[in-house]
């Protein structure tokens, strides 16, 4: 099985060039099948997230074609049918942004549901409120989700909580549904103001992404696009604080700086120094990183994605800091890992108290989800001695190439497959 063989105690130090943003492409991969027309899409980050979901897309009889590692054109005239099942695309919690997409387009769809439970109960009751607000019958059974419509009518929605998922669902069917939707309490996130802008250019008539108010006159039907997807936030804030854990100076290339505000703000309070330009942001973490308070929120506030790596870097951090987690119940299963590595952090239900350490140590850790893999990663990267990191497959599902790119940067990290690849990189790094 894979792992991350590593060294620490490199400052990790250079540019890095960010890729397209995971959660803008899961929803607008699927958006594609919206139109009989042809759609290119272009900076898709080549995740293996994305890979399931256009191999779950390829089974219903899309055509997808791979013009190089970040580029694909879609074809999604000839669906053969409208049930979505595989064995891997129910790992991927994004299968279900089929639901909408398939709905508005053939009112009918059945997706299997959701599963894997990592960072805490995700609901998609606002979901269902949704669809069925627009005239959708919804029947949850023997692990699928099913929801068929006779008309879709646009309506006025208001979602209960904040939900990213909910909110481009919900929007992709009502731009296909008769008349005006309104969603009231949407979510903000650049994600869906991506999606919300590419299905614009495909005709769809969608005013308002980015408040928390979503009008949407809906159409008959939508046509084919060229289009490039946002670079990912995360992906931008992971290297970042890249930078702060490992007292280094990182510039991360190819971002827009106003979606990682919150990420700069947090940095600057710990004591890094931020600079950004207009498509690039640098970090540099030159003196002692201070303590702070973060509590995570729907954006414009900090992202829970952050969360691990940020808690990584307060725990190098002198005196005592709080994290305290809003959006995701179960988000802070890493600490156990990160205590092994000498950490002092208290967990008391969604707050994390952490007493700063002056350094962690090296040690044979488990990445228990996507983003604290990362935030693990790190750690390692600036500890004392050798890491192995396990179970990455997690990493692999949201980072392109990471061991790849934080090796540019200086860091001394392989892909091992066995004992003894550990043992030679150990011999061969000393
Ligand atoms: C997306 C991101 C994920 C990120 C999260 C919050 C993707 C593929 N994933 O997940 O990386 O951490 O946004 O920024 O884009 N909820 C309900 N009922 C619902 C919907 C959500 O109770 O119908 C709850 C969830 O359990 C969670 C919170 O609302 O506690 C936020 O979830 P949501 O914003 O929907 O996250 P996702 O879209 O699943």
């Amino acid at each position: 099985m894979e792992q991350y063989a590593i060294k620490g105690g490199n400052p990790l130090v250079g540019e890095v060039e960010i890729g397209g943003a995971k959660n803008a492409a899961l929803p607008i991969l699927a958006a594609s099948v919206m139109t009989n027309d042809v759609v290119h899409i272009d900076n898709l980050p080549d995740v293996r997230d994305i890979n399931v979901l256009l191999a779950a897309m390829e089974s219903i009889g899309v055509i997808i074609h791979r013009d190089g590692r970040h580029s694909v054109t879609i074809n999604a005239s000839n669906i053969r049918n409208l049930v979505v099942d595989d064995e891997n695309i129910r790992k991927i919690r994004a299968s279900y942004y089929l639901i909408g997409a398939l709905l508005g387009k053939y009112k009918d769809a059945e997706v299997t549901l959701p599963g894997g439970c990592d960072i805490g109960c995700r609901g998609i009751d606002q979901h269902i409120k949704g669809f069925r607000a627009l005239g959708a019958e919804v029947v949850l059974e023997h692990g699928m989700i099913r929801t068929t419509a006779e008309n879709l009518a646009g309506n006025h929605i208001y979602m209960d909580l904040v939900s990213v998922g909910a909110t481009i669902n919900v929007m992709m069917a009502a731009s296909m549904a008769e008349g005006q939707t309104i969603i009231e309490n949407a979510a903000k996130e650049p994600h869906v103001v991506d999606v919300a802008n590419f299905l614009n250019s495909m005709g769809a008539n969608i005013k308002g992404a980015g408040t928390d108010v979503i009008r949407i006159k809906g159409v008959k039907s939508l046509h084919g696009t060229d289009y490039t997807i946002i670079p990912d936030q995360i992906e931008a804030g992971t290297f970042m604080f890249a930078a702060a854990i490992t007292h280094g100076d990182v510039t991360v290339k190819n971002v827009i700086p106003k979606h990682l505000e919150s990420i700069s703000a947090k940095l600057l309070e710990i004591g890094c120094e931020v600079e950004e330009d207009d498509d690039c942001v640098r970090v540099v973490a030159s003196k002692p990183l201070n303590h702070t308070h973060v509590k995570t929120l729907p954006y414009p506030g900090f992202p829970t994605d952050m969360q691990p790596q940020i808690t990584v870097a307060l725990g190098l951090a002198a005196g005592t800091s709080i994290v305290t987690e809003s959006i995701f119940e179960n988000r802070f299963k890493y600490v156990d890992e990160l205590t092994r590595m000498g950490a002092n952090i208290k967990v008391e239900s969604s707050t994390a108290i952490i007493d700063g350490a002056k350094r962690y140590t090296g040690a044979d850790i488990t990445a228990p989800d996507l983003r604290a893999g990362a935030a693990l990663v790190l750690a390692a990267l600036s500890a004392e001695g050798f890491s192995t990191v396990d179970d990455i497959k997690y990493i692999q599902r949201g980072y392109e190439d990471f061991h790849i790119k934080l090796q540019k940067l200086g860091a001394t990290i392989e892909l091992v497959e066995n004992e003894k690849d550990v043992r030679k990189f150990k011999m061969k790094v000393g």
